[in-house]
């Protein structure tokens, strides 16, 4: 990264002498022939500016509270992630692998170049440059989003670092991801626009080998908020293949124990599966304090020790809103009562605030829903959207770390890969090594949920939590883990590795584990075994508590469920073997590391003779 410079930047005729952004702009210009180009500077005013337009365009309702929020409705069939049209446009097809839909590059830039022909007419097209991590860091990494949804724009402005900040520190040659968003609704001269534009067609194409995304046609967050799931998990991931680091879907979380122990844990579960959650813990065990440096995304460097210092690249929550109230998540919520938020596809209630379902025990009387429609407590639809979010900046969450800023990152010392799995899986396991963590981690699995549009609660493996966002073929991207253990310069600077379930249920089809809070006393098992100071039982999975090796001081946990959430049973791990080596099986023999097809068999051996 270049310095900060302190020349004024001249915003009419943009605020950078960049040449080869300068060249990327009057391009997109030209192939998306906008009304006007505004660049964007991050101030208050233009996010003042900018909703009030979409207040303007009906897309925005602003808030009685919090101050300076906004509620948004979009198009019903722009609600989430598409991952049937996400495409990772690698030179072959090998290099995107069997998880993700691959198209030639130069096929996919030739159907994209004519979506986007004319696509931003009658539009005000936007230049947001970012900045993923802290701004005075050699290993943040750019990023300029091009995109005509003031949307997006303000939304970016809350998810990244962005701004004039970041265009001075980007300086005449940063290098930069280019990422290029239209909604897909050009405007014929005096057409009246809609509240949420976007086109039923649509592409989240990511180019890895000249580091460019193209995201036409949909609005929402996860497809529309580039420096967020595009850059900083697939563009990045083979970034970090190429440099030696990891860009995960994570979780950080720093935790201080009544003796003032430091530790900083990692966590990856699959859209949500609870990591903004957890990231907001509020302690349930005496004298622990909990504290938030990111919710989604991490990025994993070795430093100092030969440790792996995680970083987190955003500056926002973009979280899901139903399931969030004071009872389980009370620190988001006083991360959004701080205002400065848009929430988008949740339900409005009488006197202009925001509800969803699990914010308050009993629902109010009256509401619009997400659809715009009335609703009461008797309507049997849901009144927000499952998959319906809050933005919010991380600065105003009550128990951001002051680390959550800072350039060296934070050393990790366990990492947590974890579904939702209503069988089968324990509630915590602990890996006998890096190598058998990679191959847990391998074999993830959850039943899916609204993040991303199709079934909800179909299993699937979803391995380390990133089977929409591995920007490369995912055999290549095991063996990335595998050697990131290998070159360690100790394996006890490695973080242990833990593989947990807060979601299993029990025969009356409740959740076995009361999650949430609680999950802190699973941590401390965890945090307590890399001390030696937690008794286990060994299993073909690996390490589990003991079930009096849990603290449960006050919980009032019933015995019988305790048991059922930490056991192991042979007949539902045959089945489990059936579709691990179905997974295993598409990821073909030459790409799948030896040593976790080696892994696999050991683990069908121990269970041989459970
Ligand atoms: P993320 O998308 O991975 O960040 O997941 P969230 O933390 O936003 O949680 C997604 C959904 O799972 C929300 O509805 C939460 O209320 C719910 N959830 C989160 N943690 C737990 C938990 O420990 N137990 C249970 N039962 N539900 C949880
Ligand atoms: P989530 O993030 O993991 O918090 O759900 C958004 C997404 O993955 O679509
Ligand atoms: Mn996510
Ligand atoms: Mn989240």
């Amino acid at each position: 990264m270049t310095t900060a410079s302190t020349v004024d930047l001249d915003f009419s005729r943009g605020p950078t002498s960049h040449p080869e952004l300068q060249r990327w702009v009057d391009e997109v210009v030209a192939l998306t022939t906008p009304d006007r180009v505004e660049w964007c500077d991050g101030s208050s005013e233009e996010w003042t500016r900018l909703t009030a337009v979409l207040v303007d365009r009906g897309t925005f309702v602003e808030l009685s509270e919090p101050a300076n929020s906004f509620r948004c409705i979009s198009d019903p069939d722009d609600v989430a992630r598409v991952e049937d049209r996400t495409f990772i446009c690698s030179d072959n097809e090998s290099g995107a692998g069997p998880t993700n839909n691959w198209m030639d590059p130069v096929d996919m830039t030739t159907v994209l170049t004519e979506q986007f022909r004319g696509a931003m007419a009658g539009r005000t097209m936007y230049v947001v440059a970012y900045c993923m991590g802290p701004l005075d860091s050699a290993e943040s990494e750019f990023g300029v989003e091009i995109t005509d949804s003031e949307y997006v724009a303000v939304s970016m402005s809350v998810m990244a670092r962005t701004g004039t900040a970041v265009w001075q520190r980007m300086g005449t040659d940063a290098r930069f991801v280019k990422g290029l968003h239209s909604v897909g609704a050009p405007l014929s001269p005096g057409q009246q626009d809609v509240p949420w534009p976007c086109d039923h067609t649509k592409y989240i194409s990511h180019f890895p080998q000249t580091r460019t995304i193209w995201s036409y046609g949909s609005g929402y967050g996860g497809n529309a908020l580039l420096g967020k799931k595009s850059f900083a998990l697939r563009i990045a991931s083979t970034m970090a293949r190429d440099e030696g680091w990891l860009a995960e879907h994570m979780l950080i979380l720093k935790l201080t124990s009544p003796t003032k122990d430091v530790r900083y844990i990692a966590a990856a579960f699959p859209s949500s599966c609870g990591k903004t959650n957890l990231a907001m813990l509020e302690p349930t065990l005496d004298g622990w304090t909990a504290e938030t440096i990111g919710d989604d995304i991490a990025w994993l460097r070795f430093g100092a020790g030969g440790q792996l210092y995680a970083v987190n690249p955003e500056a926002g929550f973009f979280g899901v809103a139903p399931g969030t109230g004071m009872k389980t998540n009370p620190n988001a919520m006083r991360t959004i009562a701080g205002g400065n938020s848009i929430f988008t596809n949740v339900a409005l209630t009488d006197d202009g605030g925001v509800w969803w379902e699990g914010m308050t025990k009993q629902a109010p009387d009256h509401l619009i829903d997400w659809r715009g429609n009335d609703w009461t407590p008797d309507t049997k639809t849901a009144a927000a959207h499952p998959n319906s979010r809050y933005c919010t900046p991380i600065e105003q969450c009550p128990t951001a770390a002051p680390e959550w800023n800072d350039p060296q990152g934070v050393p990790i010392s366990a990492i947590f890969f974890g579904g939702r799995r209503s069988t089968t899986i324990p509630l915590i396991t602990e890996a006998f090594d890096w190598k058998h963590g990679v191959f847990l981690a391998s074999i993830l699995s959850s039943e899916t949920t609204a993040a991303s549009t199709g079934t909800v609660g179909v299993l699937r493996r979803d391995p380390m939590a990133m089977l929409p966002f591995i920007g490369y073929h995912v055999g290549d991207y095991f063996q990335h883990w595998l050697d990131i253990g290998a070159d360690a310069n100790s394996p006890r600077a490695l973080p242990k590795i833990f593989y947990v379930n807060w979601f299993r249920r029990g025969g009356d089809g409740d959740f076995l584990w009361p999650g949430f809070g609680e999950n802190l006393r699973v941590i401390d098992w965890a945090l307590r075994r890399i001390d030696g100071r937690a008794d286990a039982t060994h299993t073909p999975l690996g390490f589990v508590p003991t079930s009096d090796s849990l603290d449960l001081t006050g919980l009032g946990l019933d015995h019988d469920d305790l048991e059922e959430a930490l056991t192991i049973q042979s007949e539902e791990m045959v089945e489990e073997l059936t579709l691990i080596d179905q997974w295993y099986a598409t990821i073909g023999g030459n790409k799948l590391p030896d040593e976790l097809r080696q892994e696999l068999n050991w683990l069908k051996v121990r269970l041989s003779t459970y």
